[in-house]
C-alpha cells in the first residue's frame, strides 16, 4: 500500500495506539485525535522516534455534540485528504442499568454513536466521489449479543456492528473501490477496564481476553485483506457467533452476565 493519511480516534493508547504504530511502520502519515493531551504527546513522541515520521495530534473531547464534523474539518485542513479513517476512539460504563453516571452514558452515546456515525459519514463521502478509501470501524464482540452490566455500552456498539455491516453491503453492491471492515475486539488489556470501572471484572485475566497488539494486528491484516467483520482471536470467533445466532436468548443472557460479573 503506497503511503496514505490515516486519521486515528483515540489513537493515543490501547488498540488505537497500537493500530498507529503498524501505521507508522508502514510509512503511512498519521493523525491521531484523543482526549488526554499528555498520553497523546507521548504518543507522538514514541512514534516519531521508532518509524521516523511526522505525527499530527489533537487533543479533542470526542463526546461533545459535532466533534466529528470538528475533527474531519481539522484533518482535511491538515491533510488534504484523509485516505484511511481508524474509527476507534470509545469507552464504557459498567453496572446496573439504572445505577451508571446518565452523564458519562450520554458522552459514551455521543462518543460511540454520534462522532462513530459522523466520522463515517463526513469521510465516506469523500472517499465515493475518489472512488478509493477505507475506514476501520472498531465495533466490539459486546455489540453482537445485550450485555447484562455493560447494557448501554453494548447497545452503543450494537449500533456501531449494525450500521457497518450496513454500509458494508451499499458497498458491494455498488461495487465501490472504497473498503469498509468492522472490527469486533473482545475483551483486551489496555485502558478501558480501568476506565469503566471494571478491574474486578475476571473476563480480562482469563484466556479470553487478549492484548491490545494482538488486536491491532489481527485488525490490520484484516484490513489489508480487504476482510469485512473482524474477530480477533479464535475463541471470539467460534463462540460469539454460536452466542449470538444459536442459543436462545435468556441462555446467551446468562452466559455473557457471568462472562461480565
Ligand atoms: N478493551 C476492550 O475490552 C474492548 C473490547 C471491544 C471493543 N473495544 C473498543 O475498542 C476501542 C478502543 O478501546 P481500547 O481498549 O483501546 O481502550 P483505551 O486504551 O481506553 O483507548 C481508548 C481511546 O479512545 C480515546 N477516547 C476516549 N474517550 C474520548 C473522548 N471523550 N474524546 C477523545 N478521545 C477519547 C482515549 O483517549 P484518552 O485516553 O485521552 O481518553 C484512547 O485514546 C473503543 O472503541 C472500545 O469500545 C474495547
Amino acid at each position: 500500500m503506497k503511503p496514505q493519511n490515516v486519521l486515528i480516534t483515540g489513537g493515543s493508547t490501547g488498540i488505537g495506539f497500537e493500530l498507529a504504530k503498524l501505521f507508522a511502520a508502514d510509512g503511512h502519515s498519521l493523525i491521531i485525535a484523543a482526549l488526554d493531551d499528555a498520553y497523546l504527546k507521548e504518543a507522538a513522541i514514541e512514534l516519531e522516534m521508532r518509524y521516523d515520521i511526522e505525527v499530527t495530534t489533537w487533543g479533542m473531547d470526542l463526546s461533545q455534540p459535532n466533534a466529528g464534523k470538528l475533527l474531519y474539518e481539522k484533518a482535511k485542513a491538515a491533510f488534504g485528504q484523509i485516505d484511511i479513517l481508524v474509527n476507534n476512539a470509545g469507552f464504557a460504563t459498567y453496572g446496573y442499568f439504572e445505577s451508571t453516571n446518565q452523564e458519562r452514558d450520554l458522552a459514551m452515546i455521543r462518543l460511540n454513536v454520534e462522532t462513530f456515525y459522523q466520522l463515517a459519514h463526513l469521510c465516506l463521502q469523500d472517499m465515493l466521489a475518489r472512488d478509493e478509501g477505507r475506514i476501520l470501524n472498531v465495533a466490539s464482540t459486546a455489540g453482537m449479543v445485550p450485555s447484562p452490566m455493560f447494557s448501554t455500552y453494548a447497545a452503543t456498539k450494537a449500533f456501531d456492528l449494525s450500521l457497518s455491516k450496513a454500509i458494508i453491503h451499499e458497498l458491494r453492491e455498488r461495487k465501490s473501490k472504497v473498503k469498509l471492515s468492522v472490527l469486533c475486539p473482545p475483551a483486551t488489556r489496555s485502558n478501558f477496564q480501568q476506565k469503566a470501572g471494571m478491574n474486578k471484572v475476571s473476563l480480562f485475566n482469563t484466556p479470553l481476553a487478549m492484548d491490545a497488539d494482538d488486536v491491532a494486528l489481527a485488525a490490520y491484516k484484516g484490513l489489508q485483506k480487504g476482510q469485512t467483520v473482524i474477530i480477533p482471536g479464535w475463541v471470539s470467533k467460534i463462540c460469539m457467533p454460536l452466542l449470538q445466532r444459536f442459543f436462545p436468548d435468556r441462555l446467551s443472557l446468562w452466559i455473557v452476565s457471568k462472562m461480565l460479573s
